[in-house]
Formats: structure tokens, C-alpha cells, sequence
């Protein structure tokens, strides 16, 4: 039997390092990285093994970036969500945005808001941008939330409390380094974590591709024994 890849996440990474690579300003990787989030996206939903894909686009900790960059990721994802609406419709791609989308500019959270309710009637792939999302930070809200309803705490209502309530099979890293930067921490307890070096502007779907066969033929044991 061979794993199902049934929900894969990415934490998009090495944009910057792959402008700065050819001299060219950190923007310039993360145009380039916005068109490969719709080519794996594309990609994704034509596989019907994989029912959810979840990318990290922009943390609760890059706020901290010059504001030059901030901004310009902000006008790139406004422009991106716009643009994409039909790759969306045509491929039968519901959009679900996980994080605390309630720091975001009005004029960006309503472009959120339509591309999510033009969307919701699509049943192929679930596509989910984590934007302003960060693992603690969703269990803080979640927390907060349950806090508040005074009910008793159980792994289920936990889950569905939570921005993503499906847990993550597979998560890739780009960009060499190996780390979760806050990346899905409570769904990621049994994923399979596979890091590559290439940058994000460069990851194609043949090395997707060739991940999912690898992470197809893992064990995977969730505590138990085989
Ligand atoms: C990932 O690429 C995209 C975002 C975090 C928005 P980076 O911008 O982190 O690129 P590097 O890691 O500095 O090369
Ligand atoms: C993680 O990348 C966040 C996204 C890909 C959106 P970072 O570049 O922010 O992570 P660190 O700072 O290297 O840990
Ligand atoms: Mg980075």
C-alpha cells in the first residue's frame, strides 16, 4: 500500500536568495515565486490523489521586513488573487485562506473575501494561502475561541477550531533551510518533512512530482507497528 499525499503543504522559500542570485531586487523573486504558486496550484488540482494543498506565503513574522517589501508582497497578492480568479474557476480550485486576515488593508481582505465566495462552490482541489498565518498564533485564536464558548476541551474541537482542521501528510521546504518558521505546527504532528535546496522561483512539478513518489513509498507508522 502507498501513501495517499492527500494534503501537501509548502513553505515557499529562497525567493529573495534567487533575485539576489542574478543582482536583481528581492521583488523580483517574489513575482517570479507568485507564478510557480499557480503552476504547482494548477498542477495539484489535476491530481485527484491530492485533496488540499497549503502554501505559505506570507507569516505573522514577516511583518518585521522593510516595509518596501511588505508592501510590495501585499500589491503583489491583491494583483495575484485578481488575476488568478479564473485559474481558480477553471480548474474547480476552492479558495480557503488560512491566518488572522483582520491585519490586512480593507481594499486586500475584501479581494480575500470574493476570490473565497466565488470560489466556494468548487469541489476539486482545496487551495489554502496561509497569509499572516502562524502556527501559535492559530492556537492562541483557537484557544481564545474555545475559551469563550466554555465548552470541553477535546482533540476534535481543537481541530476544527483551528484555521485548517485537515492534517498535513506531506510538507516541503524550499530554499535549503530546515526548519518550520511557525509553519502548521499543530497539523504537521505526523507529516512527512522533505526539504529541498532549490529556491521556490525554481521548483518545477517534475521535482513535486518526484517528492510525492518518494513520500509514497515511506513508511509511515503514526506510533504504531507495522
Ligand atoms: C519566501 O521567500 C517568501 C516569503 C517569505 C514572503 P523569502 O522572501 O523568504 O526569500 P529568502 O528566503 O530571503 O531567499
Ligand atoms: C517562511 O519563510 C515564511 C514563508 C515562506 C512565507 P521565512 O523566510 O520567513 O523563514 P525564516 O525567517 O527563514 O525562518
Ligand atoms: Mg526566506
Amino acid at each position: 500500500m502507498s501513501n495517499n499525499p492527500s494534503h501537501i503543504a509548502i513553505i515557499m522559500d529562497g525567493n529573495g536568495r534567487w533575485a539576489q542570485a542574478q543582482d536583481k531586487n528581492r521583488t523580483f523573486g517574489h513575482e517570479k515565486g507568485s507564478e510557480v504558486v499557480r503552476t504547482i496550484t494548477t498542477y495539484c488540482a489535476k491530481n485527484p490523489e491530492i485533496d488540499r494543498l497549503t502554501l505559505y506565503a506570507f507569516s505573522t513574522e514577516n511583518w518585521k521586513r522593510p516595509k518596501l517589501e511588505v508592501e510590495f508582497l501585499m500589491k503583489l497578492l491583491q494583483k495575484y488573487l485578481k488575476q488568478e480568479l479564473p485559474t481558480y474557476l477553471e480548474g474547480n480550485i476552492r479558495f480557503q485562506p488560512i491566518g488572522d486576515l483582520s491585519a490586512f488593508s480593507t481594499s486586500l481582505q475584501s479581494t480575500i473575501r470574493e476570490v473565497k465566495e466565488a470560489t466556494q462552490h468548487c469541489t476539486g482541489l482545496i487551495q489554502s494561502l496561509a497569509l499572516n498565518y502562524g502556527g501559535r498564533d492559530e492556537i492562541i485564536r483557537a484557544a481564545v475561541a474555545l475559551q469563550a464558548a466554555q465548552t470541553p476541551i477535546s482533540f476534535d474541537l481543537i481541530s476544527q477550531t483551528l484555521d485548517c482542521d485537515t492534517d498535513v501528510d506531506l510538507l516541503i521546504r524550499t530554499g535549503g533551510d530546515h526548519r518550520l518558521s511557525n509553519f502548521m505546527l499543530w497539523q504537521s504532528a505526523y507529516a512527512e518533512l522533505f526539504f529541498t535546496d532549490t529556491l521556490w522561483p525554481e521548483f518545477t512539478t517534475d521535482e513535486l512530482e518526484k517528492i510525492i513518489q518518494k513520500f509514497k513509498k515511506v513508511e509511515r507508522r503514526f506510533g504504531g507497528l507495522n
